[in-house]
C-alpha cells in the first residue's frame, strides 16, 4: 500500500517566531495546522484555532445521568420491589442513597474521562504519531519549534504547504508520511490480549504458590494467646470443665422484671399495663413499634402480604378479633417470650417500652375502627 502524506513540518528557533508564522500560513489557507513544541507555549490553542474540548459537556451528561439512575434505581428497589422496612426508616428513605448516587456520579464521570480521553479524542489506539518517525522530533525534544500543514483527510497541497512554510522563514522542512500501520490489526489484538492473560495467569499462579510456601507470620499474638473463657468450649479453670456456666437457679439479670407465667392467658390474667394512656406513652410505644414490630407487622399492624408469599412468615394481623379481644398482658407476653414462629423481643426491649408498645397497638386498632363517639 502507498504511503499517504500526513503533512509538511518546518522547523523555527523560537516559540515567538512559530506563533508568528500560524497566522501567515493560516491565511494561505491551510487551516489543519499542527504545532510541537518542547513545552506548553501560552496562547497555542487560540493561534491553531483549537475547538473547546467536549470532555467536560460528555463528562457532564453521563455524570447526571448515572446520578439520576443510581437515584431512580434506588426509589425502585426500596419502594417497589422490596419495601423492607429496615430499623423502622421510612421506604423512601432518600438520604441513605446520597451515598451511592455520589459513588456512581464520580465513577462513571470518571471511567467517561479515561475512556473518552483515550479512545474517543486522542483516537487511540493508534500507536506512533507519524511525526514520531519523523527527523524533526529530535528537534522538537530539545530546542526547536515545529509547524506541520497537516493533511486534512488526506487531501494535502504538498508542494503549496513546502512554499508556505519556506515563506514564514520555517527551516529544514520535511514531509511527513503516514505508514500504513499506523492502526494496529488483527494479530495485534491477539497479541496484546494473549499477554493480558498470561501475565494474569503468571501473577494469580505466584500469588497462591507464595502464600501455601511461605508461613503466615502474625507480627502480634498477645490478644489470641491470652488466658480467657471461649463460649461453648470445655475450660479446665471450672470444675465442670465447661466454659460457660449456668446462672444459679433464681437468679434474675439487673433491671429484668421475670415473667413467671408459662403460657400468654395466664399473663393476660396476672399482669396489667403500668403506663398511663398519655400522648408520651404512646410516642414512645410507636417508636418502638415502628422500630421492631412494623418489618414484619407492617406500620399500621396489618402485616404485609409479600412476607408470607415470599418467607411463608404469616405474621399475624394484629387488627384482628381475637388480638383486639386478647388482655395487655397476653400481648406483653407474646413480645417478651414470642410465639410460635415468631421471635421474642425481650432482649431488644426494655419491659417499659413493651408495655408502651401494647398501649400504641391498642392505638392502632382504635384507628382502623375508630367507633362514632370518638368522632363528637
Ligand atoms: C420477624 C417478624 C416479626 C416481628 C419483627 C414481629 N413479629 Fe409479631 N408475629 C410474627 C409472626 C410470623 C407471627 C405469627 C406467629 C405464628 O402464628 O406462628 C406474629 C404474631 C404476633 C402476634 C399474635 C400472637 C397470637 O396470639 O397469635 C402479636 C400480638 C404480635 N406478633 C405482636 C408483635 C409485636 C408487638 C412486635 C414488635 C415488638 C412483633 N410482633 C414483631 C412476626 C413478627
Amino acid at each position: 500500500m502507498p504511503e499517504s502524506v500526513f503533512g509538511v513540518v518546518g522547523l523555527f528557533d523560537s516559540a515567538d517566531a512559530l506563533m508568528a508564522a500560524i497566522p501567515e500560513v493560516r491565511a494561505r489557507g491551510f487551516r489543519n495546522l499542527h504545532a510541537y513544541t518542547p513545552y506548553p507555549v501560552h496562547g497555542m490553542d487560540e493561534a491553531l484555532d483549537l475547538p473547546k474540548s467536549k470532555l467536560g459537556v460528555l463528562v457532564f451528561l453521563i455524570g447526571s445521568i448515572a446520578c439520576v439512575a443510581a437515584f431512580t434505581f434506588e426509589w425502585w428497589t426500596s419502594t417497589r420491589a422490596y419495601p423492607l422496612m429496615t430499623g423502622g426508616k421510612p421506604y423512601n428513605g432518600w438520604p441513605g442513597w446520597v451515598l451511592v448516587m455520589v459513588e456512581s456520579t464520580i465513577l462513571f464521570s470518571t471511567l467517561t474521562t479515561g475512556i473518552g480521553m483515550l479512545f474517543a479524542f486522542n483516537k487511540l489506539p493508534y500507536f506512533g504519531n507519524p511525526m514520531l518517525g519523523s527527523e524533526a522530533i529530535a528537534s522538537v525534544t530539545r530546542d526547536r519549534f515545529a509547524l506541520m500543514a497537516a493533511s486534512d483527510r488526506g487531501a494535502l497541497d504538498v508542494a503549496g504547504a513546502t512554499e508556505a512554510l519556506r515563506a514564514v522563514g520555517a527551516a529544514a522542512l520535511e514531509v511527513v508520511y503516514e505508514p500504513d500501520h499506523a492502526r494496529p490489526g488483527v494479530g495485534w489484538w491477539v497479541r496484546t490480549a494473549t499477554t493480558i492473560v498470561a501475565a494474569s495467569a503468571v501473577a494469580g499462579f505466584g500469588t497462591w504458590w507464595a502464600i501455601r510456601a511461605y508461613p503466615t507470620i502474625k507480627p502480634m499474638v498477645n490478644m489470641e494467646v491470652q488466658p480467657r473463657l471461649d463460649a461453648q468450649r470445655p475450660d479446665a479453670f471450672f470444675a465442670n470443665g465447661r466454659g460457660m456456666q449456668r446462672p444459679p437457679d433464681g437468679t434474675v439479670p439487673r433491671a429484668s422484671v421475670p415473667i413467671l407465667d408459662t403460657v400468654p392467658d395466664d399473663a393476660g390474667k396476672s399482669l396489667m399495663n403500668p403506663l398511663p394512656v398519655t400522648a408520651a406513652v404512646l410516642a414512645r410505644g410507636r417508636a418502638q413499634f415502628n422500630l421492631h414490630c412494623a418489618v414484619c407487622h407492617d406500620r399500621l399492624g396489618t402485616g404485609h402480604p409479600w412476607l408470607d408469599s415470599t418467607y411463608q412468615a404469616f405474621p399475624v394481623d394484629l387488627q384482628t378479633g381475637p388480638i383486639r379481644a386478647a388482655a395487655d398482658g397476653y400481648l406483653y407476653w407474646v413480645i417478651s417470650q414470642g410465639i410460635r414462629t415468631m421471635p421474642g423481643y425481650a432482649a431488644d426491649i426494655s419491659p417499659d417500652d413493651r408495655w408502651a408498645v401494647v398501649r400504641y397497638i391498642r392505638a392502632l386498632q382504635r384507628s382502623q375502627d375508630a367507633p362514632a363517639r370518638d368522632l363528637k
